[in-house]
């Protein structure tokens, strides 16, 4: 398969698709980025990488961080992890409160904001500084050391944060949250906020698509029911209340960002990764989503 062949003629497929979605702008340092940007990253576990468009200009992260941040939750933490969010599709906005107290503050999944901040409660109950951990975690699964977090986005969306933060009390009176509010939802800012792109996150998604052990990063990153349990929970929770249609439309494990990133992962095969702006009345990046369906219908990779 002529993969860069294909990630060139998608590029070229999707402009008509620009202007029809929305930049998020409810973190206002988000508003700013160009609506037009798109690039588009597909990682072989042989090492093989292709790229198009934008793929090496870093953008914010956002949701995709949920994902990393499981990963090294379940890594330290085992199953214990599903004693404080559950692993069910919420059916709501990713940052909908609806369920919450009428399930005693315990969130439907780690990946809509409520399971988030329960999966990183409990991260930082480690010892040692919760952001390094995090910002140490993406540097060695990009392989990129200048991988780091952009201040004002994080800033930005602290000062915008009073449903997460209504989110987190809610929870803590449920004792499903441990930690000191202010200083969660300082690191949950944090975790957002990191930037990256969509060549470091292809790279970063490898081992999910690799059974745990990736050969590029010459370790066992995970193991291989835990990777098989992520890819379980991003295939019916990665894509929030239109995680049914995506699936529909692409057909493999992925997890949205309201910076306009998708990281998917065909397993057993490759990690793909597409950035662009403007999102879709879910909150996932529209052109994104439209690249990602052309993708696996042109290289046969859905997983259906
Ligand atoms: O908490 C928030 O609302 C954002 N930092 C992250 C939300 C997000 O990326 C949802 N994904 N599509």
């Amino acid at each position: 398969m002529d993969y860069q062949a294909v990630l060139d003629y998608i590029a070229e497929a999707v402009t008509p698709k620009f202007g029809k979605g929305r930049v998020a702008d409810y973190i206002p340092a988000l508003g700013s980025v160009p609506a037009g940007k798109f690039g588009m990253a597909v990682q072989l576990p042989d090492g093989s990488a292709f790229k198009t468009g934008d793929a090496d200009e870093p953008f914010s992260i956002q949701s995709i961080s949920k994902l990393f941040v499981l990963q090294l939750v379940m890594s330290h933490f085992g199953d214990m992890v599903w004693t404080r969010v559950g692993k069910e599709p919420s059916g709501d906005r990713f940052n909908s409160m609806i369920k919450l107290e009428m399930e005693h503050g315990v969130p439907r999944n780690p990946f809509i904001n409520p399971g988030a901040l329960a999966t990183l409660d409990l991260l930082m109950s480690l010892k040692g500084d919760t952001k390094h951990r995090i910002q140490n975690y993406l540097r060695f699964l990009a392989m990129n050391e200048s991988v780091s977090v952009n201040e004002t986005v994080m800033r930005s969306e602290l000062e915008h944060a009073n449903l997460n933060r209504a989110m987190a009390h809610l929870m803590k009176g449920y004792d499903n949250i441990h930690m000191d509010v202010d200083a969660l939802l300082e690191t949950y800012c944090f975790q957002c906020a990191m930037e990256m792109s969509v060549a470091d996150l292809a790279l970063a998604g490898l081992p999910l698509a690799t059974g745990g052990h990736s050969p590029v990063h010459d370790a066992s990153v995970l193991s291989v029911s835990q990777a098989k349990r992520i890819n379980a929970v991003m295939l019916t929770c990665g894509m929030y209340d239109s995680v049914g249609s995506f699936a529909y439309r692409v057909g493999i494990p992925a997890k949205s960002g309201v910076g306009g990133g998708i990281l998917a992962i065909v397993p057993g095969k490759m990690s793909v990764a597409v950035w662009s702006p403007e999102l879709d009345a879910f909150g996932n990046s529209y052109v994104g989503t439209a690249a990602l369906e052309l993708f696996t219908s042109l290289t046969h990779t859905s997983i259906f």
